[in-house]
């Protein structure tokens, strides 16, 4: 198989991910329009608590979230999928001028900015493929903005830290000294709740794990048999967070690219992590770049949205 250049640098980090003793393959590589569908479908399970909790804090709240964006608003969503949670704020924040869905899966945002191009007439609306984890160019927009980036989704939890100080760097510069940062984040809670949310019943979950493995036999001729692994999703107490696996029910060996990566039966390969904070921890975690203005939680106080402004 023919391997352009993108196809190539993600043959790197997957090969990367793989010769490590801990196999892992880095989570973005879930997100094809496929897996892109499958993560929809699991907001919408009832053992999905994050996204329905998350949009009813938003909704119920709305009002107020609007006072701290300002009058006129540039919003900027890295990894924006189907923009379906944004949808509470397009439609009933008129300070709203700019729409900039940011996102690794080009087809599908496209598809979606369309859409609501038609649907929000007095919005512009500019779609960006990009990896968010590495630089990438955004497009003008007038000066008389405030630039706030919208992150929902709890998503910087699947960040390490690492990640997430880069990551927060890039923030940073998006909303400029001026601008501020609204975000999504999962809090700890009982671990029934947290692992089941991880392990659907109907297997929905599963599928959008596996699909990472069909990604990748796709887009580099990788040969992973995807029967031969199977789900599995764990809280890791000392780390914080939920771990997803890929577990080999076989000895057997996968061929990528001219390379033979070995799997022992049992063996794992590591595909994500989702953090999960108490409210001291994040406010923690983001200070060195963001102050933490307003928290907004649910009934449960199992999720929360924040409003951060920039330091300094
Ligand atoms: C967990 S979904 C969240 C979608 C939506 N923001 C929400 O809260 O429902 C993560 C989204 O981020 C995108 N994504 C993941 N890694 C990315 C990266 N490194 N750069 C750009 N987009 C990325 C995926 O394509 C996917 O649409």
């Amino acid at each position: 198989m023919q391997t352009d250049t993108k196809n190539q640098s993600m043959l790197d980090e997957v090969l990367d991910g793989l010769r490590q003793s801990q196999k892992s393959l880095p989570s973005k590589f879930f997100y094809d329009e496929k897996g892109s569908k499958i993560f929809n479908e699991i907001t919408q399970l009832k053992e999905y608590y994050p996204t329905r909790t998350e949009r009813r804090i938003l909704d119920r709240n709305i009002t107020d979230i609007g006072r701290h964006l300002g009058d006129k608003v540039a919003l900027f969503e890295p990894g924006s999928g189907s923009s379906e949670k944004t949808m509470v704020l397009l439609t009933r924040l008129p300070e709203i001028k700019y729409y900039i869905p940011i996102d690794i899966s080009g087809d599908y945002i496209f598809k979606v900015a369309e859409k609501l191009k038609r649907q929000f007439e007095g919005i512009e609306v500019v779609p960006v493929q990009a990896d968010y984890t590495r630089p990438f160019e955004l497009p003008e927009v007038n000066d008389d903005v405030r630039n706030i980036v919208f992150f929902p989704g709890s998503t910087i939890g699947n960040f390490n830290l690492q990640t997430v100080h880069r990551f927060l760097n890039v923030v940073a510069n998006i909303a400029g000294s001026n601008g501020g940062f609204l975000i999504g984040v999962d809090l700890k809670k009982e671990i029934p709740l947290l692992e089941a949310a991880y392990n659907d019943a109907k297997g929905v979950t599963a599928a959008f794990n596996k699909n990472i493995l069909h990604h990748i036999n796709r887009k580099t001729g990788a040969n992973f048999d995807v029967d031969k692994f199977r789900h599995k999703a764990t809280w890791n107490e000392k780390k914080g967070r939920i771990e997803m696996h890929l577990i080999a029910d076989k000895d057997h060996t996968v061929q990528l690219n001219g390379e033979a990566v070995h799997f022992s039966m049992g063996e794992s390969i590591h595909t994500e992590n989702s953090h999960k904070y108490t409210l001291d921890e994040f406010e923690e975690m983001v200070s060195p770049w963001f102050e933490v203005k307003q928290v907004w939680l649910d009934e449960n106080r199992w999720f929360s949205v924040q409003y951060l402004e920039p330091v300094g």
